[in-house]
């Protein structure tokens, strides 16, 4: 597996934390997916081995908790909060109007892997929702129409780098 050094140093930091080797699974599977962006087969096998488990029991952490993916992600990836005050003020209203734009089932990647879209908790700013995190740019008061903007800026990028 290709992790960033960086990765590697960390993941090698992580398991001294803990007296006991397989209770780093968690933070490692975070970790991968920090750098891969979804948790692959081939990263399942690879902490099993590090950590002295068998795939399955890594595997098991990955189907049960919804944050891990395995599959990857498209070359944007829009979160959009659906977390109490976001959902009173329109966060719903808003992630159907990306999935529309895109054509994407939600926690999905769109056919042209140009976007995935993906409800999330709370991103901590909940006094000006909609909250829509696009990659690590977080967008504040995304009503429809912001969304429909937002929409049609990624589009451009994708133009202009020739996907589109
Ligand atoms: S509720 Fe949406 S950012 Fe907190």
């Amino acid at each position: 597996m290709n992790l960033k050094p960086e990765t590697l140093e960390k993941i090698d930091g992580v398991i001294t934390h803990y007296p006991v080797k397989r209770s780093a699974a968690l933070p490692l599977l975070h970790l991968v997916q920090e750098d891969q962006g979804f948790i692959a087969p081939e990263a399942i096998e690879w902490i099993a081995e590090k950590l002295e488990l068998q795939p399955v029991n890594v595997y098991e952490l990955v189907t049960f908790y919804p944050m891990f993916r395995q599959q990857p992600i498209g070359r944007r990836h829009i979160k959009v909060c659906r977390t109490l005050s976001c959902a009173l003020v329109g966060g719903f209203q808003v992630c159907e109007e990306m999935r529309k734009q895109f054509d994407c089932a939600l926690g999905a990647t769109s056919a042209d892997g140009e976007v995935t879209i993906e409800f999330v908790e709370c991103l901590a700013s909940c006094g000006t929702g909609p909250v829509v995190m696009i990659d690590d740019e977080l967008h504040e008061k995304v009503h429809v129409a912001r969304a429909r903007e937002l929409a049609a800026q990624i589009r451009a990028v994708a133009a202009a780098e020739g996907r589109a």
